[in-house]
């Protein structure tokens, strides 16, 4: 038995990359496990995927995290095939790079929209059954671009840095009731969002990482189950970087 056993957690994106590494790793612990994508077919396979890599319970949803409407029926649908939800990862994002003279509305907007107006969606959708429950944790996964910056991700720094204050007031409005919200902050890790960067921006990168070394999927989902677990019942509001040395 794992402290995991029967807990339902949910975890959006979760087809592939940190995500998938999260579903993976909760699986492993028994947990029973919900991920979503854009499209149903992927989700689903993606799901079907890692239990059979795992052994584990996972099942799959059509969501775009953006619209508020389809995570409350999301949640409605997680809680009504797995239970009550106990772990969220909100960890689904996108990059729409661009120097900020060049950058289109609809970029600034998409990546706002899914990074953290869809966190902001998710958490309001699972925090009445946490409150209810009292009992709940809730990891955020920023990245370290939101807390130095990046030229030409003006959109994303805004949103991954709007992602570490939303975590902390909500940290406060819940802790009382038991439930911490904490974030996550990768650094450069090896998925299909860095895997587009040019070799050269990739070396440069990889100087600079004092531990040499890109991050894996694994990397990160170790740090969430961490901060789900309760060897880190008594941490919230926390930002924890996970990048080799990258943001010092
Ligand atoms: N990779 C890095 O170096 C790095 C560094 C720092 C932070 N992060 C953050 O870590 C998280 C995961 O990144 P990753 O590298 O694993 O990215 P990835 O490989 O591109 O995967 C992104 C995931 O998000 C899902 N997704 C995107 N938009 C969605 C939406 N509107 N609704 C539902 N699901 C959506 C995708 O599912 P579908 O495509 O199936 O819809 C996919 O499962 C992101 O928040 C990212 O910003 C990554």
């Amino acid at each position: 038995m794992s402290e995991f056993s029967d807990k339902t957690v949910l975890i959006t994106g979760g087809t592939r990359g940190i995500g998938r590494a999260c579903a993976a790793a909760f699986a492993r612990e028994g947990a029973r496990v919900a991920i979503c994508g854009r499209t149903a077919a992927t989700a689903q396979a993606a799901a079907e995927e890692i239990a059979a890599e795992t052994g584990g319970k996972v099942v799959g949803f059509e969501t775009d995290i953006a619209s508020s409407p389809a995570v409350d029926a999301l949640v409605k649908s997680v809680t009504e095939t797995l239970g009550p939800i106990y772990v969220l990862v909100n960890n689904a994002g996108i990059t729409r790079d661009g120097l900020l003279m060049r950058m289109k509305p609809e970029d600034w907007s998409a990546v706002i929209d899914t990074n953290l107006t869809g966190a902001f969606n998710c958490c309001r959708a699972v925090s009445r059954d946490m409150l209810k429950q009292k009992t709940g944790r809730i990891i955020n996964i920023s990245s370290i671009i939101g807390i130095r910056g990046q030229g030409g991700q003006t959109n994303y720094a805004a949103a991954k840095a709007g992602l570490i204050g939303f975590s902390k007031a909500l940290a406060q409005e819940l802790a009382s009731r038991n439930i911490t919200v904490n974030v996550v902050a990768p650094g450069y890790i090896d998925t299909d969002m860095t895997a587009v960067l040019s070799e050269e921006l990739r070396a440069g990168l990889l100087e600079r990482i004092p531990m040499r070394r890109q991050g894996t999927g694994e990397d990160i989902a170790a740090a969430v189950k961490f901060l789900a677990g309760a060897d880190a019942s008594y941490i919230t509001g926390a930002v924890l970087q996970v990048d080799g040395g990258l943001a010092m």
